[in-house]
């Protein structure tokens, strides 16, 4: 994701130093060139060999430095840089940079670069929620500058509260996403999610293996590309992308009245849950007890749930809608049924019994098939992928819409 990028890391003289070293090797592991500058605060914490060794390049560590060869690092590196990141970022370098001070290589480097600055900010509660440095990172959001909100939790100190940086994994999604076309800006997509539960009685309901992996993708990648995200969501296990609205449902009928709550103002909605076409004609109020004698069958009767596909799709005016196909056997010929019956601009076809396919894995083999019968064949990809591949589609119908 990150292949070909030059990401300047300012590590500044915090406790969580010691993170950093594992945010190099993630950015490494992403394909980034890394290159480390330390202020003397750093220094006192961390070793400069530690990020050295990590990220197979020499450290920077001062602006007078003896020069080895004619190269004003400053602008050296502020000019190769595709992202500076500054994690951890101290009150104290937030401050300079905040007030065009430049009096070490770091603040030197971010001042003379056009380079998107990120800082991951980490220090005592106190610290953070002081108004001069609340002041300066509103400040600095207000000028472009970016900033992975730190954490809630224990910190070094002992205190409980925000200050602890955003975790290694988090900061590098954060770059990532940094990177990414923004050609869905201000779009408003209204994914769903997830399985739904029928409840049978309170200890018992009705579901299926869907895990919501292939919506919370979409749902991630969407938001990424700058389009504001509402995820419907049966119960999973998963958390959801900052920055979406999250709304939480349970059954069909949930899901059902949460669409319909949202469906008028979204420009996208696409339906990759795996809401239960059944439910139990009655649910009983106590948990049902099992028969003893000759016959200690029960028979449970189901009926129909609304089809929420079918519904939108035919009740749309504007909007874009796609459907998803798990399907078992001829899928292709399903999902061709399906397109046109519930309305859709395109479905996304699966065998759920293929290996590496389906709904708990984390890959997918999928077919999209439009609404004039044209098939376009994927190979196994991870989620995120074919996320990114269906967003490309929706994205060039905005376009022929437009
Ligand atoms: C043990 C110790 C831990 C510190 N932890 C932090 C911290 O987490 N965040 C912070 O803003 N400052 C922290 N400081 C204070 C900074 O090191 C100090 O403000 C320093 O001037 C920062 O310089 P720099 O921004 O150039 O790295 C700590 C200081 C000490 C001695």
């Amino acid at each position: 994701m990150l292949k070909d990028k030059n990401i300047v890391l300012g590590v500044t003289g915090g406790i969580a130093v010691y993170k950093a070293a594992d945010l190099v090797s993630k950015l490494i592991k992403q394909g980034a060139n890394v290159e480390v500058i330390m202020t003397e605060a750093a220094m006192e914490f961390v070793n400069p060999l530690t990020f050295q060794t990590m990220s197979v390049n020499p450290v920077h560590t001062g602006m007078f430095n003896k020069i080895e060869k004619f190269d004003v690092e400053h602008i050296s590196l502020a000019q190769k840089a595709d992202v500076i990141l500054i994690a951890p970022a101290t009150a104290n370098t937030i401050g300079k940079i905040a007030n065009g001070i430049a009096d070490n290589l770091l603040t030197t480097v971010v001042m003379a670069s056009k380079a998107k600055v990120i800082f991951a900010p980490a220090m005592n509660t106190n610290m953070y929620n002081n108004p001069i440095v609340q002041e300066n990172i509103k400040k600095l959001n207000n000028l472009g500058y970016k900033f992975v909100e730190p954490g809630v939790g224990r910190l070094a100190c002992g205190d409980y509260g925000a200050g602890k940086m955003a975790e290694p994994s988090d900061i590098v999604e954060y770059v990532v996403s940094s990177f990414v076309k923004k050609d869905l800006l201000g779009k408003k997509f209204l994914i769903t999610a997830g399985p739904t539960i029928e409840p049978i009685d309170p200890v018992r309901y009705i579901t299926n293996h869907s895990s919501g992996k292939m919506g919370y993708s979409l749902a991630k990648c969407a938001l990424d590309r700058g389009a504001e995200v509402t995820l419907i969501s049966g119960p999973t296990s998963l958390k959801a992308p900052k920055g979406v609205n999250l709304v939480n449902v349970k059954t069909t009928e949930e899901m059902f009245a949460a669409v319909g709550q949202y469906f008028d103002l979204c420009d996208v909605l696409i339906k990759s849950a795996a809401p239960s076409d059944y439910k139990p004609e009655h649910i009983n109020t106590e948990k049902i007890k099992k028969k003893d004698g000759k016959d200690d069958n029960i028979d449970l009767h189901l009926v129909r749930n609304p089809d929420i596909a079918q519904y939108y799709g035919n009740k749309k005016t504007n909007q874009i809608v796609i459907g998803f196909a798990a399907e078992t056997n001829n899928i292709i010929e399903h999902a061709k049924r399906k397109i046109k019956k519930k309305n859709f601009d395109f479905i996304v076809a699966n065998d759920v019994t293929k290996e590496g396919a389906g709904f708990r894995s984390d890959t997918n083999i999928v077919t999209i098939i439009d609404n004039k019968g044209k098939l376009n064949s994927l190979p196994l990809m991870d989620k995120k992928g074919v996320a990114n591949i269906i967003l490309d589609k929706i994205s060039d119908i905005i376009k022929n819409k437009s």
